[in-house]
């Protein structure tokens, strides 16, 4: 078996972080279970591009029971966790491609290697084996039946390749199920974004101004969580029903150019780039942090703030935080090189939530293969179907019953003559 990982002999701590999460992973641990009896993907190659995680491990394990011939790879330098990676290689029989804080040579023939297992559907965090498929093996997308996408930048990319006319097979857009971003992104990001923060900085985060850029899903879930941890909190926007909703959620809404002068933390959650640029890190207090929890590194302009500063400090508190001395009188403390900070100085989200979007992975790529053939190549959301599956098997592993509907109850939903 071909793998490229940093220590094999790391497999046994990477078997108990694996078998931590599943304790709070029961969803996918019943698709898992079906999944072993019905093999709807049995035959199957599979390239999957994840943060290469305990959650993820677990998701894997999943698709193989389905039947899969997996290989994975990582979707970002600094989230993979090289003792699960050597787990999934020893204990579990899975070929990985994956070494934290592998540079961009490595990241990208780790892409190479997985692609070179001819797959007949792939699994992306971000898009980047269905770009790779596009710009450098387009012979490879013939026999690809369908790709499931993890994130909001990803399926942002992907509808830019569908508007594009370039899209070369169909892609489901996991994100967009209410059971994915509605929980993921929110209690997911806000808690493991703050977590990440924290973890580098060892700061005190109530009674500081707070500045969040972005008020969607998980810009929403990092100003709540920030927001209970007593923090003053002022939300960026250029979405003017987002910065409504942000304002009459409680949260002061300001252009970056004014909270750059007050904010003590400062992190993107956008899926742009540049949203905090020279200009801003100009007007910013020393000591400032700045954090980006987006997909990409793109979000910070670094390129530009390195340009202004007179030097750039390495390994401050480790190596997930650097100096950028813009004056003698003046520093900003960058975290995770403006990579996600919850997977490059946390854990990313927890188990109990990547149940959720996992489990709806693993039914989505069920679906695609039941719908071989049918589906045009654009970017489309789960069925609703799965949605509700996933919702009332997490209910009911949490123990929560809920109401039905009474047969009248049915018949009001579906008439429109009941009036007043
Ligand atoms: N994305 C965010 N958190 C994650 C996790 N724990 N595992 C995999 N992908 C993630």
């Amino acid at each position: 078996m071909k793998y490229d990982i940093t220590d094999i002999k790391k497999a046994a701590d990477g078997v108990k972080r694996i078998e931590w999460a599943s304790k709070d992973m029961p969803v996918l641990a019943q698709i898992k279970e079906k999944f072993a009896k019905t093999a709807p993907l049995k035959g199957l190659k599979m390239s999957a591009c994840l943060h290469v995680t305990a959650e993820t491990a677990n998701l894997v394990r999943t698709l193989k029971a389905g039947g899969a011939d997996l290989v994975l790879c990582a979707s970002n330098p600094l989230s993979t966790q090289d003792d699960v990676a050597a787990g999934l290689v020893k204990e579990y029989g899975i070929p990985v491609f994956a070494r934290h804080g592998v540079d961009n040579t490595g990241y990208y023939r780790h892409i190479q290697s997985a692609l070179n297992h001819n797959p007949h559907i792939t699994m992306d965090d971000g898009a980047d084996l269905v770009t790779a498929i596009i710009t450098k093996y387009p012979a490879l997308a013939k026999q690809v039946i369908g790709s499931m996408e993890e994130t909001t930048t990803g399926v942002i990319r992907l509808r830019a390749m569908e508007k594009d006319g370039i899209l070369p097979f169909p892609v489901i857009a996991v994100n967009d199920a209410d059971t994915k971003h509605l929980f993921d992104n929110r209690y997911g990001s806000g808690q493991s974004t703050l977590d990440g923060i924290i973890r580098a900085t060892g700061k005190l985060v109530a009674g500081s101004v707070f500045v969040v850029a972005g008020y969607g899903w998980c810009g929403r879930g990092l100003a709540s969580r920030v927001r209970g941890h007593g923090a003053k909190t002022i939300v960026t926007e250029v979405d003017p029903i987002k910065a409504l909703e942000a304002a009459m959620d409680g949260f002061e809404v300001m252009p970056m150019q004014a909270a750059a002068k007050i904010g003590d933390f400062f992190c993107t959650v956008t899926g742009d780039m540049h949203v905090i640029r020279p200009e801003h890190v100009k007007l910013m207090k020393d000591g400032a942090i700045i954090a980006n929890s987006g997909h990409f590194d793109i979000e910070i302009d670094l390129v530009g703030i390195r340009k202004i500063s007179k030097k750039v400090i390495k390994n401050m508190r480790g190596a997930s935080m650097e100096q950028y001395v813009i004056s003698d009188t003046k520093s900003v403390y960058v975290l995770a090189e403006g990579r996600l900070v919850n997977l490059g100085c946390a854990e990313g989200h927890p188990p109990a939530v990547m149940d959720m979007s996992f489990a709806t992975q693993a039914l989505a790529s069920e679906w695609c293969v039941k719908m071989k053939g049918k589906l045009p190549n654009r970017v489309h959301t789960p069925p609703q179907a799965i949605d509700q599956n996933v919702a009332s098997l997490k209910l009911k592993a949490m123990k929560i019953n809920i109401d039905s509907l009474t047969p009248a109850q049915k018949k009001y939903l579906s008439s429109w003559d009941m009036g007043t």
